[in-house]
C-alpha cells in the first residue's frame, strides 16, 4: 500500500494529487488515505496538504525499506521480495540464511548499515550507516556450478548501466569486479553459491555501492569514491537500486537465455583491463603483460613478454 502511495506521488512530482484519487487508486477510504499519509510523515517525508487539492511530496528522506525498493519497480521478479533491515552483520549472511530457508529466486537483502561488511579475499567492506547500498541478491539459475563467476561479470554491467540510468554517471571497469569511477572504486561485488558439485541452490551477489559516504576512513582515503563526490549532490539510494535492479534483470534473462556471450561482449566493452599491459599480483605470485581479453568463464588471460599466455583465475590488477 505504502509503495502504490509513493509511486502515485512521485509519478506527480510537484503537483497535488486529491485525497478522494488517491483512495480511488488504492481502493481505501479517505481516512485510511489520510492514516497512510501519517506514516509516510513519521518516516520523515514533507508532505503538503492543501484543502480541496490534496497532496505533496516536498522532501524525500533517504530511506531503503521495501515500499521505497518497490514504488515504481519495473522488474517482473527482481526485488519484489525485499528483506530490509537496519543494521547487519552483513548482508550476504543473512541473504545465505534466507536462501537456505527457500527465500524465492529475486529476493533482496539491504541495510542501512553493516558491521561486519564482507570484501573479497576475506577484507572488510566499509560499510557505514544511512550512505551506501548494501545488498545481496539472490538467484537460483539452472546452471552448472564453473558457469556462476560469469554472473559476478554480469553484475558488473548491470550495476554500471544502472548507475548511468539513474545519475548519468558513467563507471568502469576493473577485472574482475570491480567497478571504478574517475580512477577510484565506487563499487564491490561479491559473489557465493550454495551448491553441491553439480547443482547450484543458490547464488549470492552481494554489491556495496558507495553513494552518499564523503568522510572514508584513512585506508581507503586515496582510493575510494562516492556518487554524491563525483556528482556533487545527495542521490536517493532507492532509485539506484531500483535501476541497478531492472538492468540486472534483462541482462540475466539474456543470459539464461544466450548464454554468456553477449554478456561477455558488453563486459569487455566496458573494461579498462584490457587491451593493456597491467600486473597481476595472485596469491602466490606477480605477473606482468598485456590482458588479451577473458574467456568464456571470465577468467583474464595475459600474455607475457615471452608469449607465454597466463589464464589469471583470481588476482588484484595494478596498471
Ligand atoms: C569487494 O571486496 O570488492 C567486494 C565487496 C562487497 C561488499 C558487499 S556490501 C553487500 C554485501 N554484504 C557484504 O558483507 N558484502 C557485500
Amino acid at each position: 500500500m505504502r509503495s502504490k502511495l509513493l509511486q502515485m506521488l512521485n509519478d506527480h512530482q510537484g503537483e497535488f494529487v486529491s485525497g478522494e484519487a488517491i483512495s480511488n487508486y488504492l481502493g481505501c477510504s479517505r481516512t485510511a488515505v489520510w492514516k497512510h499519509i501519517e506514516e509516510l510523515r513519521k518516516a520523515g517525508y514533507k508532505l503538503e496538504a492543501a484543502p480541496r487539492k490534496g497532496y505533496r511530496i516536498i522532501h524525500q528522506p533517504n530511506l531503503l525499506t521495501e515500499s521505497e525498493i518497490k514504488a515504481g519497480l519495473a522488474t517482473n521478479y527482481l526485488g519484489k521480495h525485499v528483506h530490509y533491515e537496519k543494521s547487519v552483520k552483513s548482508t550476504q549472511e543473512i541473504a545465505h540464511r534466507i536462501s537456505r530457508d527457500g527465500a524465492i529466486e529475486g529476493t533482496i537483502v539491504v541495510a542501512d548499515e553493516q558491521v561486519a561488511g564482507k570484501g573479497r579475499l576475506g577484507r572488510p567492506w566499509f560499510s557505514p550507516i544511512g550512505t551506501g547500498i548494501w545488498m545481496s541478491l539472490i538467484l537460483r539459475p539452472k546452471i552448472p556450478p564453473q558457469q556462476a563467476p560469469q554472473l559476478t561479470l554480469l553484475t558488473a554491467v548491470a550495476v554500471i548501466r544502472g548507475i548511468k540510468a539513474a545519475t548519468d554517471l558513467q563507471c568502469d571497469i576493473k577485472w574482475p569486479n570491480d567497478i571504478l569511477l574517475n580512477g577510484r572504486k565506487l563499487v564491490g561485488i561479491l559473489t557465493e553459491m550454495q551448491a553441491d558439485p553439480d547443482q547450484i541452490h543458490s547464488v549470492i551477489i552481494g554489491i556495496g555501492i558507495n553513494v552518499n559516504e564523503t568522510d572514508f576512513p584513512e585506508e581507503i582515503k586515496e582510493i575510494a569514491t562516492s556518487l554524491k563526490i563525483e556528482k556533487e549532490e545527495e542521490i536517493n539510494r532507492a532509485t539506484v537500486i531500483k535501476s541497478i535492479l531492472e538492468q540486472f534483470e534483462e541482462l540475466y534473462e539474456l543470459f539464461l537465455n544466450e548464454g554468456f556471450i553477449p554478456i561477455k561482449k558488453l563486459w569487455e566493452s566496458n573494461a579498462i583491463t584490457i587491451g593493456r599491459n597491467i600486473t597481476a599480483r595472485t596469491t602466490t605470485n606477480s605477473i606482468h603483460g598485456f590482458a588479451q581479453g577473458i574467456t568464456e568463464d571470465g577468467v583474464l588471460l595475459l600474455k607475457d613478454e615471452k608469449g607465454e599466455i597466463h589464464k589469471i583465475y583470481s588476482a588484484d590488477i595494478e596498471f
